[in-house]
């Protein structure tokens, strides 16, 4: 390759590196302010991102909620989401406003997640997909089930809810779960993000095609066998 072919490119990549900085330096700014309300020092990496948005296609509806700088966000567009079939709930106001200038034509919402239901008319018809980056082990039991209660409400009958979580498990217990008639399964874990992540899908017990392939992809996922494209 030549000096001037490689120069454009060195360009790009520089680029995108400072953009991912700027996007890290304010995530963790946003972090230092509340703690307890953004739940990490660091912005999901691309391995999360993939499994989050595993399934995810053109023409389906998604409901992202606590989007912090857009890591999630950007690879739910990039599978093919048309921006006025996303909806994002993001609480911190700084988050929201620079999500909405990093993506314009998608509906952000600077609220709480556990309002979600008051939002979704933003979006023309039920979700397909809620994907969640909430640190829900920092939400009381009771807010839990709130939230679960309303995903569900916004979702299709196979509609399904991703979330991630660095404890090894579900942040719902399957007690509360079973009281909802939802199972979850392990889609997959990243173990190069910082801290690594596991990532989960729920699903409606009584919604048999997509517990069968939510098993397969607990199963493909925690093998490492990651046979689709991110
Ligand atoms: C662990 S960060 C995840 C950010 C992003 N999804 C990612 O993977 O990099 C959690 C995000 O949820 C937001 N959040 C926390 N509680 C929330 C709530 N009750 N409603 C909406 N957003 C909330 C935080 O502001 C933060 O942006």
């Amino acid at each position: 390759m030549s000096g001037a072919e490689a120069a454009p490119r060195t360009r790009r990549r520089w680029k995108d590196r400072t953009r991912s900085w700027y996007q890290h330096g304010r995530f963790f700014w946003g972090w230092l302010r509340d703690p307890l309300s953004v739940g990490a020092i660091l912005p999901s990496g691309r391995s999360v991102a993939r499994l989050m948005v595993r399934g995810v296609r053109p023409g389906v509806r998604v409901i992202e909620l606590g989007a912090g700088t857009g890591t999630v966000t950007r690879a739910i567009l990039d599978a093919g989401v048309r921006p006025e079939d996303l909806l994002i709930i993001e609480k911190n106001a700084e988050f929201s406003r620079f999500l909405s200038r990093r993506f314009p034509g998608v509906a952000v919402a600077n609220a709480d997640a556990l309002e979600l239901s008051r939002h979704l008319g933003h979006l023309s018809g039920p979700a397909d997909f809620v994907i969640s980056g909430l640190p829900l082990v920092l939400f009381s039991a009771a807010e839990r089930m709130r939230l679960l209660s309303q995903a569900l409400a916004a979702l299709a009958p196979d509609g399904v809810f991703h979330q991630f979580s660095y404890i090894g498990r579900f942040p719902i217990g399957r007690a509360q779960l079973d009281a909802v008639d939802v199972e979850s399964s392990l889609m997959g874990f990243a173990t190069f993000n910082i801290p690594p992540a596991f990532v989960y899908r729920l699903c409606r017990s009584a919604a048999p095609e997509v517990s069968r392939e939510s098993r397969l992809d607990g199963l493909t996922g925690a093998l490492g066998l990651d046979t689709r494209a991110g």
